[in-house]
């Protein structure tokens, strides 16, 4: 008889709909604990390898340089990497200096690695030593609505970033789902009918653009 084996992670990482790990940590900003941190705000938590790195620099500098369209979002931006506070301002300063790209966002310095560890930013068969990139969703009720790890070697996409958020927080607004592509503008779709009752109001529901009685889209 064969047996299923199921290897458990050897570090228990958050998943969609567990709320945020709670911690407190030193940034580019003070200290700060997650518990306390954007109050009525959504977070976006985002990991990078190493300060003074070139994708890392390309992605920081897309974060800051679009900071704007999360203020719009009403999210805050908190970013991670296992440095020092003192490196992350030596490399906010140079970035400043030769872009005059500004990074206006707190940069956790998590050098004795436990937020990283905690949130599985720290995948040791990528690295031992930096997080990989990830990105954590985080909701004002402070639970975790989405997340993405990249490898150290592919910079992330911010035009996903964003739109990822706009989608989940539009999901929410309209309580509707997302197609394939989604984007500002683009119809959304109505959840499917559970009942017979339900199902006769579709079929009847001239407003609906209708592929099928389960697929059906609409204008918000
Ligand atoms: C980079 O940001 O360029 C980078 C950082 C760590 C490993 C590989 C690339």
């Amino acid at each position: 008889m064969y047996e299923t084996l199921v290897q458990e992670p050897l570090v228990s990482m958050p998943r969609i709909g567990d709320q945020a790990p709670d911690f407190e940590a030193l940034t580019t900003k003070g200290k700060i604990k997650m518990s306390d941190f954007a109050k009525g705000k959504w977070t976006v938590m985002f990991s990078h390898p190493a300060d003074f790195t070139p994708v890392c620099t390309t992605e920081m500098s897309g974060f800051a340089i679009r900071k704007n369209e999360f203020d719009a979002l009403n999210t805050e931006l908190l970013g991670l990497s296992i440095d020092s506070v003192h490196a992350h301002l030596g490399w906010v300063q140079n970035v400043r200096e030769s872009t005059g790209v500004y990074f206006d966002f707190p940069i956790i310095a998590d050098i004795d690695m436990k937020v990283s560890k905690r949130y599985g930013m720290l995948q040791p068969n990528e690295s031992e030593t930096s997080a990989v990139r990830a990105v954590f969703f985080i909701d004002p009720t402070k639970k975790i609505r989405l997340i993405m790890y990249y490898p150290l070697n592919v910079g992330r996409n911010m035009d996903e970033i964003l739109r990822a958020l706009d989608a989940l927080q539009t999901s929410d607004k309209y309580k509707v789902a997302m197609p394939l592509d989604w984007k500002r503008g683009d119809k959304v779709i109505v959840p499917p009918p559970k009942t017979l009752d339900e199902l006769n109001a579709r079929i009847a529901d001239d407003t609906l653009e209708k592929v099928e009685w389960y697929l059906a889209k609409k204008e918000i």
